[in-house]
């Protein structure tokens, strides 16, 4: 019999709307069955879990995304990802801050309903390469929503009053289309408003944004991601439901990030903690670089097992490039 407490999660995960998890216990429970001795039931189970996962994984393709037209295809560019947070080694707060926007927003019709708003003003700040970009698309994968990436050079405009008038476009399109906006190098529009020689342009751009900003009730999300948050306008900050630090990877993410990487290879012999000393300083997207390389290198070779060399190889090779 299937137990109590899998109906149980079952019941919460659907309530939840939190499809994954629903699918996930559906494999306890047929993993159950198997143990139990009905494997018939147990394969059952399975297959149509691996169903509705094969069709999950491609429901963007189904519904075709409207490409941006007309003035808009010079302010934003639309795509599907199937970038998922899983896919991300973070620390566990962080990953328990994004977690709670995603539940925020996956309930927010019930929110709603009590006259409460679900986060949806992220402002993340933090160093090249800690995944701030990723997150933006991560958070775009898990809700299924379409990705739109704001582009600067279409926004910023030498002409007074124009940028303006441009993000006014993207503000009244975000009310038109549900989705994840993502202002990338936030600090070009955020800066403050006295550090700028073309005050009059930029002061106007700035104000827009906190106006538009502020007034904004669309059900999207909107992400701002800056390496400078000290060059950003205090005044921003409070504008945003949630401020979320990114930092270089402690050796822990660090190891996760390369162990997750090389997961096809074969790990054993690998002197962890030899490599350990060798990556501090090193940021996310180094260290998955690094991993390829390394992976590149033993499978080159014709070898199945990573070597701690490959790795210490790859780390110099990237030091350098960075000195460049
Ligand atoms: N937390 C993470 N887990 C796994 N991989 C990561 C993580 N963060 C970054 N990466 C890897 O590093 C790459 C670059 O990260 P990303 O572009 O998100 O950094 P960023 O913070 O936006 O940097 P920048 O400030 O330069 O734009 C990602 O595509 C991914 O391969
Ligand atoms: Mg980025």
């Amino acid at each position: 019999m299937t137990k109590a407490t899998h109906l149980v999660a079952l019941l919460q995960s659907h309530l939840d709307g939190d499809d994954e998890q629903f699918l996930t216990v559906a494999m306890q429970a047929a993993a159950n069955e198997a143990r139990q001795g009905h494997g018939k039931l147990a394969q059952q189970l399975r297959d149509m879990v691996d169903g509705a996962r094969a069709k999950k994984s491609k429901p963007s393709r189904a519904v075709p995304l409207v490409q941006p037209r007309g003035e808009l295809a010079n302010l934003v560019a639309a795509k599907y990802v199937d970038t998922r947070l899983s896919g991300m080694v973070l620390p566990g707060t962080l990953r328990e801050r994004l977690e709670r926007v995603i539940v925020e927003q996956r309930q927010a019709f019930r929110l709603r309903q009590h006259g409460l708003r679900p986060r949806r003003k992220l402002l993340l700040i933090g160093p090249p390469g800690a995944g701030k970009t990723m997150t933006a698309a991560a958070m775009a994968g898990e809700l299924r929503l379409p990705l739109f990436s704001v582009l600067l050079d279409g926004l910023l405009t030498k002409f007074m009053g124009e940028t303006a008038s441009k993000l006014r476009t993207v503000f009244a399109a975000m009310a038109e289309t549900r989705g994840v906006y993502f202002f990338d190098e936030f600090d070009a529009i955020g800066a403050r408003r006295s550090e700028r020689n073309d005050v009059g342009e930029i002061r106007r751009v700035l104000n827009s944004f906190l106006q538009f900003l502020e007034e904004d009730e669309s059900e999207g999300l909107i992400i701002a991601a800056t390496n400078h948050p000290e060059l950003l306008d205090p005044a921003l900050f409070r504008r945003f439901d949630d401020v979320i630090e990114y930092a270089l990877p402690n050796l822990e993410v660090a190891r996760e990030i390369l162990k997750a990487r090389l997961s096809t290879f074969d790990t054993h012999e690998l002197d962890w903690t030899r490599a350990s000393t060798e990556i501090e300083g090193l940021s996310q997207a180094d260290l998955s670089r690094i991993a390829d390389e390394a992976a590149k290198q033993t499978l080159l070779d014709g070898r199945e097992r990573v070597e701690t060399k490959d790795l210490l190889a790859a780390i110099a090779e990237r030091r350098a490039a960075a000195r460049h």
